[in-house]
């Protein structure tokens, strides 16, 4: 029986097959346990020898457990289990992101983060979107996390909203937090939050894309006193170097990860990614509402890229806005999963970041770890 299915029958609530790696196994019985937990946190000092001894550590790596600084983003719906265990696999940090996860991925939530503990004893981390849209939404976020927490995740992402509640949870364990920001005020929230960590997503990156350089959002957030990871515009190893020359912690990259083997997008959008230079991504608001980074199609081309007038009439109005913003959430879920699995490539509205200027070939996740990490090694 394929190790999935049986995943599924053991069902939630019961023992996971494989053993969580040991510094996924962090619960606090005593005194003692907690102290050390709050120093886990901090990154003084790491229970993984990988993250301990390697000549590539950073207060990210000390943080995650992990030997390469380097993070699979979350992505909806390019997240599915086999991407983020083979980034954790070969030394980074695989984040998943738990709507593409079930969604787009079709895996019961318990039995998806225990596929990933069967493909690798390695961290993993999950990506916690805690906007309160809506209480039945953050019930569920509530949950998932939880169970995260019991399956021995220990990082977590998390973007919009006061990070707070989720800080406590994963403290509480001995796990840390690194909050998505823009800019500075979104930091300085996440800071008064209790975030251990900042990823600074800036103007190249894919997906909803920030304003500013790599080189000004770094300038920006360096006095708060946390690690930041730079997230957007890094796709070949010469970038990633130069990010962690920056003064970055470590590197977040989505759009290099969904051109691999691994990643289960459909073959046209990861051609595409492979095709594309910087001046083909355009930002789109026909799906959200917000603007995204897309690859710029014909299909693209033949819808624009503004929000319709009605739309935009009800995005400006007090009550309207809101059903608005839950229009554009489920069609954009329901748009994304069907483009990113679609092979026909027919409508193709492909999120990618400029970082595809870099990217030249669809290769193994693993490889392209081994590749960056081999590149900051041979720095001087
Ligand atoms: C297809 C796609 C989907 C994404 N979805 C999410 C998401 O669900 N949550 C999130 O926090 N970031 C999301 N991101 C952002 C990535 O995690 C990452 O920060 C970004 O891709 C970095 O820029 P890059 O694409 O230039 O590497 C997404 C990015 C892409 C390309």
């Amino acid at each position: 029986m394929p190790a999935a299915s049986r995943a599924r029958e053991r069902g939630p609530g019961r023992e996971p097959e494989v053993e969580p790696h040991a510094h996924q196994r962090l619960i606090l019985t005593s005194g003692e346990d907690r102290a050390s937990a709050v120093r886990y946190r901090r990154g003084v000092e790491s229970t993984s020898t990988a993250g301990a001894q390697s000549p590539l550590a950073t207060p990210f790596t000390r943080h995650a457990g992990v030997e390469v600084p380097l993070i699979c983003g979350p992505m909806y719906p390019c997240s599915n289990p086999e991407l983020v265990a083979a980034v954790s696999e070969a030394g980074g940090l695989g984040v998943f992101q738990p709507i593409s996860l079930t969604y787009v991925h079709g895996h019961e939530y318990r039995a998806g983060l225990r596929l990933m503990r069967r493909l690798t004893s390695k961290p993993i981390g999950m990506n916690a979107l805690i906007e309160q849209s809506s209480k039945r939404y953050h019930a569920r976020m509530q949950e998932w996390i939880d169970i995260a927490l019991e399956e021995g995740v220990r990082f977590f992402i998390t973007s919009l909203g006061n990070p707070r509640w989720v800080v406590e949870k994963v403290h509480a364990v001995g796990g840390v937090v690194y909050h998505d920001v823009t800019e500075r005020k979104w930091a300085q929230k996440g800071r008064d939050g209790g975030v251990d960590g900042l990823i600074a997503v800036n103007n190249r990156a894919g997906g909803h894309a920030g304003a500013k350089s790599l080189e000004a959002l770094h300038a920006e957030l360096a006095d708060l006193g946390l690690p930041i990871v730079c997230a957007g515009g890094v796709g070949s190893e010469q970038r990633f170097v130069e990010a962690l020359d920056a003064g970055y912690a470590g590197v977040q990259m989505g759009t290099r990860f969904i051109a691999t083997d691994e990643c289960r997008a459909a073959e046209p959008y990861k051609r595409a990614i492979v095709e594309a230079d910087a001046d083909d991504i355009v930002l789109s608001e026909r799906l959200s509402g917000i603007p995204v980074s897309v690859i710029n199609t014909p299909y693209i081309q033949s819808v624009g890229l503004k929000a319709g007038p009605l739309a935009r009439w009800m995005l400006r109005g007090r009550r309207t806005k809101h059903w608005m913003r839950t229009i554009y959430a489920l069609k954009s879920i329901w748009q994304l999963k069907r483009a990113s699995l679609d092979e026909s490539g027919s409508k193709d509205f492909w999120q990618a970041g400029k970082s595809v200027a870099g990217i030249d070939a669809v290769e193994p996740a693993g490889e392209i770890v081994r590749r960056f990490a081999a590149a900051a090694r041979a720095r001087p």
